[in-house]
């Protein structure tokens, strides 16, 4: 049996910023996202994480998504990362990345995997199987990283993992190329091939879609009553990782931040609705909406 996420429990895990904190006090999110190719999903991405509340949040990238980084996000750090030949972040970036004083890792949104491209997409494997392993903290894994961790796994090796904890975010498509399973399948039976996948890969699954679910590896099963059609569009998901990786750097254990985060970002998103329809609205009113909501109950 699963429970539905309550305002309670979100704000029961987030509470106010303490009188005498700092930005060291709600971590560092290192976010290697983006391409020559996908722009925009780095810096959604980037957004969600500085509008959810982390201390500092550091964009690695290449150039041309950088630049849109300065001119759109001034409060994001940056570190440049060498282009591959076809626009991707190269792996020689990576010892640089290592070096990265962050807290949290998000890995994924706008690499481009699935790109026509195999050059990009045997980069951005090599970006999973090399940055996951070596961090120390914790991580949350989406969209072309996933996509490259599903390579891995369809060769029979072992879904790369942090020293902290791993959250992982796909949607129907992404879970059915980890799985190998159909989405039809998975849809059929959402909450409990969530808690399987989340035991056998020790990781928080958080399988997106109409009325997500969020599972633990200790068999925790919690679904999300919040969000509407509106989300069905590019850009969102990158939303959501953004936050899921910020409320990590806050402190948050991985359910728990994977939980509220699903919750807020459908909230934001009920709230774009009501304002500008679910025709109307974009994945950027989403993070234009969740500062009310924070306002509102802090
Ligand atoms: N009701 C509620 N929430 C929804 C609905 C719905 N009907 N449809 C989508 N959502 C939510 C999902 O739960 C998720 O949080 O919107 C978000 C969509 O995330 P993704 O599917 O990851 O989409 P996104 O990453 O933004 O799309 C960009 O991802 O799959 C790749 O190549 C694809 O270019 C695309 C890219
Ligand atoms: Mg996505």
């Amino acid at each position: 049996m699963s429970t539905e996420i309550t305002s309670e429990f979100v704000w029961h895990n987030i509470p106010p910023r303490p009188r005498d904190s700092h930005k060291g006090s709600f971590g560092t999110v290192l976010a290697v996202a983006g391409s020559a190719y996908y722009r925009g999903a780095a810096l959604l991405a980037a957004e969600g994480a500085l509008r959810t509340g982390a201390g500092i949040v550091t964009l690695a990238s290449v150039e041309p998504v950088l630049a849109a980084a300065v001119a759109r996000l001034p409060e994001c750090c940056l570190c440049p990362c060498v282009a591959g030949a076809e626009g991707g972040i190269s792996p020689e970036s990576i010892p640089q990345l290592q070096r990265q004083k962050a807290t949290v890792l998000l890995l994924g949104p706008g690499l481009g995997s699935t790109a026509q491209s195999t050059g990009r997409a045997a980069e951005t494997r090599t970006l999973v199987q090399k940055l996951l392993p070596g961090f120390a903290g914790s991580a949350v894994l989406d969209a072309d990283g996933l996509n490259a961790a599903a390579q891995l796994l369809a060769e029979g090796k072992t879904l790369p993992h942090p020293a902290g904890e791993l959250i992982v975010t796909p949607h129907p498509g992404e879970m059915a190329r980890l799985t190998g399973l159909s989405a039809a399948e998975i849809n059929a039976d959402r909450e409990e091939i969530a808690r399987q996948y989340a035991k056998k890969w020790n990781a928080v699954v958080v399988l997106k879609g109409c009325c997500t679910v969020v599972a633990a590896p200790d068999g925790r099963v919690c679904t999300n009553p919040t969000g509407n059609p509106g989300l069905a569009r590019g850009g969102s998901g990158d939303v959501l990782a953004g936050m899921t990786a910020a409320l990590l750097a806050c402190g948050l254990p991985a359910y728990e931040a994977a939980a509220c985060a699903v919750y807020l970002h459908g909230a934001a998103a009920d709230r774009a609705a009501a304002a500008l329809g679910e025709y109307g609205m974009l994945p950027h009113d989403i993070l234009s909406q969740l500062g009310r909501i924070f306002a509102e109950n802090h």
